[in-house]
This record gives structure tokens, C-alpha cells and sequence, in this order.
């Protein structure tokens, strides 16, 4: 049995497999387009295959690498949107929540990120903090081209020459990027930086399982071999030979796009384990940026529950009935813990005396799925034994999975991100970039 679990009952209600049967054959279809590379975008898709067809030597490689940068203090990751929330999502979800603050006995460095904005103040309090300390970078881009990193890269790896010379630092920057093209492989090339190539077929919202992900992730002490197997494990239980009832990517796909031909114009990713979080961040662009074109597509959305129930609970509840909900759910936690009992019990909790705080959570989680639900909000349940790096590396794929088949049910090209482009060309005019004179000039006479 897959330890992936897809619940409908409080989606569709009784009729949930009647409502999935109607779009099956349509599903059924985009997942043959999506095998069968016969859709758009059809040269990105190198990570269908990608769990499966990494090699033991790419692994030792890559673990080699982290145990390199492992001695440093702190490790900057520097990356924007595909190039960095799949390693964030990962580390975050797989680490103490207190890592950074956690001084002894420390087996990994801390964690940093940046360029992932351009917040002056970000990042000169960044370089505050590594001044005169031994931190390693991990650049990744794979256009080699991208404004938000380059900048973060020019500071830090000068800040890192000052700290520990020249020669020193080369040893402590390594590079994922384009075999061939872009700034950043000029540079590491020259430099004689170690690097890691982002494979041509792969978009960067698909490549947490590339040395884009797989390296931090390594360096943050995450078993990157569970991550893998778990993910290999999902390639299998969701290709083109498992039948609908059985293969999870194919039935969340259909239900949500069964739910956005009902009216439903917002997901929302709901989480209850607030290591989630920026798994919920990688999900939003995983599928904003697959789906959101062409003037359709559902918007995605993530919330952590139940921190946020307490602020979007009552949109959730009572707004405007055009939301349907996917509840990540985790079936056991890694800890145990339980409420203690008080004998002037002055606060009334002792009903709750000797019950783990998660029996707590699992109860808030389906007392919010009926309200919700009996509030006009759909909501999908997805669960996982437990948050572990094999789990996590399966919940990972099933998503992209499923994200390749909805864009195909949805009739877009689920591979590119056309619009994206759009603020960077008025940036470079407004910035007088090299080679943008024209809209520079068009940029200007329509502000005035
Ligand atoms: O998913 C994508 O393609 C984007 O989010 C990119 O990852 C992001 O724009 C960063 O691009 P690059 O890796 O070229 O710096």
C-alpha cells in the first residue's frame, strides 16, 4: 500500500468516485501526454524519470561536497524560486525548529539563504553576521543570469574573500548551474569553483532532487539517500501503468481539477505542523508558475494551521465560497509529548491531562476539515506516515506528478513561465541596463 493517503469523502462527499469517474478518461489522457512526451514543454521533462536514474556516484559525489562545506560555520544558500524553496522546503521540514540557536554539538553548519529578494537590509545584516567568519556558498542558478542571486553573490563572495583570502574562498564556494550557458558558469569556470550542472530537461520548480536541492539539503546532515528512495518509490506508485483508483498523483489531479470546473477558483494548501511551512511556499510555485497562464488556473494559496486559523479562519469559513482546501496531514510526530496535569487546574485544561499535544492537533485538523466543509469548503486530505526524509522525498514527487498531469487537464504548457519575464524587463529599463536602451526609452515616456 502506498504510505501516501488521498481522502475525498469531505471534497466530493459520498459521491466522490462518481465525481472523479466523470473526469477520469480526461486525466487518464494527460497522464499519457505527460509519459508519453507528447505535450507541451515536452524538453522539461528530465524529472519524471529523475528519482529512478540517479546514480550512486552522484550521491557519494554530493555527499563528498557537503562534508566539505559541512566544516564551515555557516553555509549561505543563494537562490530564487526554483533555485531555492525545494532546499528550503526540505531543510526546514527535516531539522530541529531551533537549529540555528542550537550551539552544541553541532554536527552541520547553520543554514542561511539569500538572494531570494533584494532587501538592503537583509542583506547588510547578513554581512554583519559573517563578517570575520568562515562560511561556505552554495550559488545556484541555472540561467546563470538571474538579478536576485547575482547581486547576493557579488556581496557575500567578496565579503568571503575578505574573511579568508582569495584562495581559501574558492575552496568554499561551489556552483549548480547550466552546463554551458550563462554568467555563473563563466565565472565559476574561471574561478575553478567545484560545480554541479543543472540538467537541460529539468525546470527549476522540478529540480529540488538535482544537486539544486539535493546538495544544501546534504549540507543541512539530511539523509539525501531516503530522499531519493522515498521519491523512486512515488516514480513507481503514480506512472502511466497504475490504474486510477490506485495511483494517488492521477486522482488528486482529477479532483482538483473536478473541483475548479465547479466554480473553485483558489486552492489552499493547509498544513498542521508548522515544519511545513515552506513546503507549502515550493507547492505554490510549483503550481502557480506550472498552471497560472493563458488567463486560467487555480490560485494557489498555503496556510499554517492552526496559527492561521486565527487570522484567515474566518475568510476560510464565511468569504466568498470560490476555495477548496488540501489538508497536508502527518500521521505521527517525531516526538512525544504530553499536557501535564495541575492540580488547581485554573486554567480548566485537565480535561486534556495525559493526552498528546497531537492527539490535540489530529483533532483540530478534522474538527476545521467538517467546519470547512460545512461551510462550502471542499477540502482534499493527503497524509504521510510520518515527517521523515523518505515520506517527504515521495510527498515531493506525487506533487510534481500530479502538477504535470493538472497543467495538462487544464490545457496549458505546465513547463514553461512566460509571464515571469515581464517585471524583469521593466526592472533592467528602469535600471538602464546594457542592451535595454529601448524599453528604457518606452519605459520612461510612459511614466512622464
Ligand atoms: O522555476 C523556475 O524556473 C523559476 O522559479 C527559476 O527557478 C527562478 O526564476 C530562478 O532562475 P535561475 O535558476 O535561472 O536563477
Amino acid at each position: 500500500m502506498n504510505p501516501l493517503q488521498l481522502d475525498f469523502t469531505k471534497a466530493f462527499g459520498p459521491d466522490a468516485e462518481q465525481c472523479l469517474e466523470a473526469i477520469r478518461p480526461e486525466a487518464e489522457k494527460s497522464l499519457r501526454t505527460l509519459y508519453e512526451g507528447t505535450g507541451a514543454g515536452n524538453d522539461f521533462l528530465g524529472w519524471l524519470h529523475l528519482p529512478s536514474s540517479i546514480t550512486d556516484t552522484q550521491l557519494t559525489d554530493i555527499e563528498q561536497t557537503a562534508e566539505r562545506l559541512r566544516a564551515c560555520q555557516a553555509v549561505v544558500v543563494i537562490g530564487i524560486g526554483g533555485s531555492y524553496l525545494g532546499a528550503r522546503a526540505v531543510i526546514e521540514a527535516l531539522t530541529d525548529s531551533f537549529d540555528p540557536l542550537r550551539t552544541e554539538g553541532r554536527t552541520h553548519p547553520v543554514i542561511l539563504y539569500a538572494g531570494n529578494q533584494i532587501g538592503e537590509d537583509y542583506l547588510s545584516e547578513l554581512c554583519d553576521l559573517l563578517r570575520g567568519r568562515d562560511f561556505g556558498i552554495i550559488n545556484i542558478s541555472k540561467s546563470g543570469t538571474t538579478t536576485e542571486p547575482a547581486i547576493a553573490f557579488r556581496i557575500l563572495r567578496s565579503l568571503l574573500e575578505e574573511n579568508v583570502g582569495a584562495a581559501a574562498a574558492k575552496e568554499r564556494i561551489v556552483a549548480v548551474t547550466d552546463r554551458a550557458r550563462g554568467a555563473l558558469r563563466t565565472l565559476a569556470d574561471r574561478e575553478g569553483y567545484k560545480t554541479y550542472v543543472i540538467p537541460d530537461d529539468v525546470g527549476g520548480r522540478y529540480s529540488v532532487l538535482t544537486p539544486v536541492g539535493l546538495l544544501p539539503i546534504a549540507v543541512a546532515g539530511i539523509d539525501i539517500r531516503a530522499l531519493v528512495r522515498g521519491a523512486v518509490e512515488m516514480e513507481r506508485a503514480v506512472g502511466p501503468d497504475v490504474p486510477f483508483d490506485r495511483n494517488p498523483a492521477l486522482r488528486y489531479a482529477a479532483a482538483r481539477q473536478a473541483l475548479y470546473r465547479s466554480g473553485k477558483k483558489i486552492e489552499i494548501l493547509a498544513n498542521f505542523h508548522p515544519k511545513l511551512h515552506y513546503v507549502g511556499e515550493w507547492w505554490k510555485q510549483l503550481y502557480g508558475e506550472s498552471e497560472g497562464k493563458d488567463h486560467r488556473g487555480l490560485f494557489p494559496a498555503a496556510v499554517d494551521l492552526t496559527t492561521d486559523l486565527h487570522s484567515m479562519g474566518q475568510w476560510i469559513q464565511q468569504g466568498e465560497r470560490t476555495i477548496f482546501e488540501t489538508v497536508v496531514s502527518i500521521d505521527a510526530p517525531e516526538r512525544t509529548l504530553s499536557v501535564p496535569t495541575d492540580a488547581d487546574n485554573l486554567d480548566g485544561l485537565n480535561y486534556l491531562a495525559g493526552r498528546r499535544v497531537d492527539e490535540i492537533n489530529k483533532m483540530a485538523e478534522l474538527g476545521t476539515r467538517l467546519a470547512h466543509a460545512s461551510g462550502g469548503v471542499p477540502n482534499i486530505r493527503v497524509s504521510i506516515p510520518r515527517l521523515t526524509a523518505d515520506h517527504l522525498g515521495g510527498l515531493l514527487y506525487f506533487f510534481e506528478a500530479a502538477c504535470g498531469i493538472s497543467g495538462y487537464l487544464s490545457g496549458v504548457n505546465p513547463f514553461d513561465q512566460p509571464g515571469v519575464e515581464a517585471y524583469k524587463s521593466n526592472m533592467f529599463a528602469l535600471l538602464d541596463k546594457p542592451g535595454f536602451e529601448a524599453e528604457s526609452r518606452a519605459i520612461r515616456a510612459q511614466l512622464g
